[in-house]
């Protein structure tokens, strides 16, 4: 294969380096375009052949179904390790000695703790604002709380800060939760692993002690691994950018739940269980939302179906549904929602629409129906996907950073009106 690609423009040849990936992706590296071409510059809308980086943490391969964090594949993960072992290996490149694993569980729990005026922050909301918008302005005020920005050069100074947030972020989580429901606000028990502290801060009743399920457990452990990273997605490349600019850890993370709140990315698992409640409402007709998918009249989309970069089955969906049914199964739930979901998910699997567009289940498609399971309130879905994205968003902001990558910048091409005079007032 040549090492160049060779671009024509008003008989000029101009050659271009060809970058060869670890997996053989092959990338023309366009940096000299816009000199050596005299301001050429490229149109991509929503990027979707534009490398915006060079990463070394998640791979995925949307032809193939392949998923894998830092060399490992996503079925091994989500089988033999458990959400923080995963956090470390996506954040430093490894997976955690059996020392630095307890190290790192330590270090977060003694971060586990939250400034008592956050809660009147918090208390200010009306009960009634949507969990997403709540928890991207609590994550942004903690700044307000920690001031000092990170000395990134340092990597004392951003394990702290990288612990700090995996030990902030849950209890915010569960708040948002506790006050959306009217629960009193409740600390976790540092006698607990991560996901079991999570759970018992969510659930706990102020009058019953909380019994831990390790169905849940399990379940909630594997959600949050599988949405742990994504590589270069709405909200990690919004975190990317608003980080280029040297704004804060906080701050960045913070842009990244309200990129990934949009129903369109994150918030297509509440959409999913909106959308099953909707035809369960409207008499539970799976063919006639089927139909409604597929004209192009109507603006109805099958939620919880396609997917940007996956053109094959999600093998997070894959994964996932086996959890689902082991949760539904435990908690012995028979939801005629449930139904609605099978019958749509058969009709598309046997549908050529669908199977000519290489539209499959995603992840949001069966974790929105777990979380209803476990009584998560729906408009909290995308809330718990944020919590499982945060290593993934602390990796790649860091990564960013360690790489000293320029402020994110792009161009565009202007298609707007010419100089022209302006019109006073009454003229125009
Ligand atoms: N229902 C019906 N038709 C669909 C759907 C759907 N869910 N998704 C795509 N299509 C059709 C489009 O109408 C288009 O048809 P056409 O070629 O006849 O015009 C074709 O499939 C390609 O669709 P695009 O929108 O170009 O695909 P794109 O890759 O840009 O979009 C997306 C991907 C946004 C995820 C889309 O499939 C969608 O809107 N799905 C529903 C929302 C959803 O589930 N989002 C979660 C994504 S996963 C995540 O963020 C974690």
């Amino acid at each position: 294969m040549a090492n160049t690609a060779t671009l024509e423009i008003d008989g000029q040849r101009h050659e271009f380096p060809l970058v060869k990936g670890t997996e053989n992706e092959v990338a023309i590296d366009i940096k000299s375009l816009r000199s050596v071409t005299n301001g050429v510059t490229t149109i991509d809308p929503g990027y979707k052949n534009t490398g915006a980086c060079e990463s070394a943490i998640t791979f995925l391969d949307g032809e193939k179904g392949i998923l894998r964090y830092r060399g490992y594949s996503i079925e091994e993960l989500a089988e033999k390790a458990d959400f923080l072992e995963v956090a470390y290996a996506l954040i430093f490149g490894e997976l955690p000695t059996k020392e630095e694993l307890d190290k790192f569980h330590t270090d977060i729990k003694s971060k586990s703790v939250i400034d008592e005026d956050l809660k009147k922050i918090l208390e200010s909301f009306p009960r009634s604002a949507h969990p997403m918008g709540v928890l991207s302005s609590l994550t942004s005020a903690l700044t307000a709380f920690n001031p000092s920005s990170v000395d990134v050069s340092s990597p004392e100074a951003m394990y702290n800060a990288i612990v700090k947030l995996l030990g902030k972020l849950p209890i915010l989580v569960a708040w948002t939760m506790r006050r959306h429901m009217g629960l009193p606000l409740e600390y976790g028990d540092s006698s607990l692993g991560y996901i079991e502290n999570l759970l018992k801060m969510m659930f706990q009743k102020p009058n019953e002690e909380y019994v831990q399920n390790p169905i849940l457990v399990n379940a909630l452990d594997k959600l949050l691994i599988l949405h742990a990273d994504h590589e270069q997605n709405c909200s990690t490349s919004t975190v990317r950018i608003v980080g280029s600019s040297h704004a804060g850890l906080f701050a960045s993370i913070s842009a990244g739940i309200s990129a990934l709140w949009g129903p369109l990315h994150g918030g297509a698992n509440q959409a999913v269980l909106e959308m099953l409640e909707a035809i369960k409402e409207d008499g539970g007709d799976t063919k006639k939302y089927m139909a409604k998918a597929k004209d192009k009249a109507d603006p109805f989309r099958l939620m919880g179906f396609g997917h940007r970069v996956y053109k094959n089955f999600d093998p997070r969906a894959k994964i996932i549904k086996v959890a689902a049914d082991e949760v539904l199964g435990d908690l012995g739930i028979d939801d005629p929602i449930l139904d609605i979901a099978k019958g749509l998910e058969q009709e598309a699997l046997n549908d050529s629409y669908f199977v000519d567009r290489k539209l499959y289940p995603n992840v949001d498609f069966y974790s929105g129906i777990i979380y209803r399971g476990m009584g998560i309130p729906t408009n909290m879905f995308t809330v718990m996907f944020a919590l499982g994205r945060l290593p993934g968003w602390i990796a790649q902001w860091r990564e960013m950073r360690l790489r000293k990558e320029p402020i994110g910048r792009p161009r565009q091409l202007y298609v707007g009106e010419t100089q022209r005079p302006f019109k006073d007032l009454v003229n125009r």
